[in-house]
């Protein structure tokens, strides 16, 4: 497994494999690599003759430098679970080769930007739509690779990719969850014990509102239990709990309700913030 960290390097490299005809597939990652993240690239590598993961830590999409800062940076130990998952190529710059100087160019995304996580962390969607799509020039990948873990941003990046043109086929991969249905994420290795213990309770609440929503179409109803069950857990607050459109994120109530809705979640286990989402066919 070769890696690479300059931009310039990447290109040279690049261009060799796609002489071959070669087809790219790429994974986008900020390292701290889990099991999540390597279902993606294992997906790349059985759909792709080379598969590309990229590890940097993006600081325009961090709204808060504390959060940025803390963020794990593990690029050895990420490196051999790659090179064990079947990666050809990590590109892991620095923050200075990617940004030389600041970005002077912002993309907005209208209301998708202004709900849910866009609401909460505000700037955080201009900051991934501006770093995926340099890496995207960077790579020029046939295929690019997203986790439905963070599904908001898989719908801004299909935003990006369609209005402007990338040539690239984005898929999106379902969440991988540990045993007892916590969804996989870099920030669980940051939870303490009793923190761990209460934290499915997001996925909980998830499966307890897909079941009212199946069994009568109630979204109020199927909205509410699913808040009180995280407001009950200790040491869990809650950010958001919302029944939306699939495809736009607009809420849901019971007179627009359709066939398929996606629950979204996001809250604190102590001080923790941890997202979720289930795809319900009602
Ligand atoms: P990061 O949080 O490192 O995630 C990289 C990719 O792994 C994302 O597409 C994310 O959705 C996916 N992923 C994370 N946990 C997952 C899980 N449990 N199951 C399935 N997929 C999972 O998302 C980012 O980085 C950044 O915003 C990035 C796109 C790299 C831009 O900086």
């Amino acid at each position: 497994m070769k890696v690479i960290t300059q931009i310039k390097a990447l290109r040279e490299y690049l261009n060799s494999i796609r002489k071959n005809d070669k087809s790219i597939g790429f994974v986008p990652t900020m390292g701290a690599l889990h099991e999540g993240h390597l279902t993606l690239v294992r997906q790349s590598v059985k759909e792709n003759l080379f598969t590309v993961c990229s590890i940097f830590v993006n600081p325009t999409q961090f709204n808060d430098p504390a959060d940025l800062k803390k963020y794990p940076r593990t690029l050895q130990k990420d490196c051999e679970m790659l090179e064990e998952a079947g990666c050809d190529l990590v590109f892991a710059p620095d923050t200075s080769e990617v940004y030389p100087s600041e970005a002077t160019i912002s993309l907005t995304f209208g209301y998708l930007e202004e709900i849910l996580e866009g609401k909460f962390r505000p700037g955080h969607f201009q900051g991934v739509g501006l770093v995926v799509s340099k890496l995207l020039h960077m790579v020029q990948p046939d295929r690019a690779y997203f986790g439905q873990k963070d599904y908001q941003q898989f719908l801004i990046i299909q935003t990006l990719v369609k209005d402007l043109n990338f040539p690239v086929k984005l898929i999106r991969v379902p969440i991988i969850r540990e045993k007892d249905g916590l969804a996989m994420s870099s920030r669980n290795m940051r939870l303490s014990e009793e923190e761990r213990a209460a934290a499915p309770v997001f996925f909980e609440a998830l499966n307890a509102a897909a079941e009212v929503l199946k069994r009568d179409k109630n979204v109020n109803g199927a909205r509410a239990l699913a808040g009180r069950l995280i407001e009950e857990k200790n040491g869990v607050s809650l950010e958001y709990f919302e029944i939306a459109h699939p495809d736009t994120l607009k809420p849901l109530s019971n007179e627009t309700v359709g066939d398929e809705v996606v629950l979204c979640v996001a809250g604190y286990v102590g001080n923790i913030r941890l997202i979720d989402n289930l795809i319900v066919n009602i």
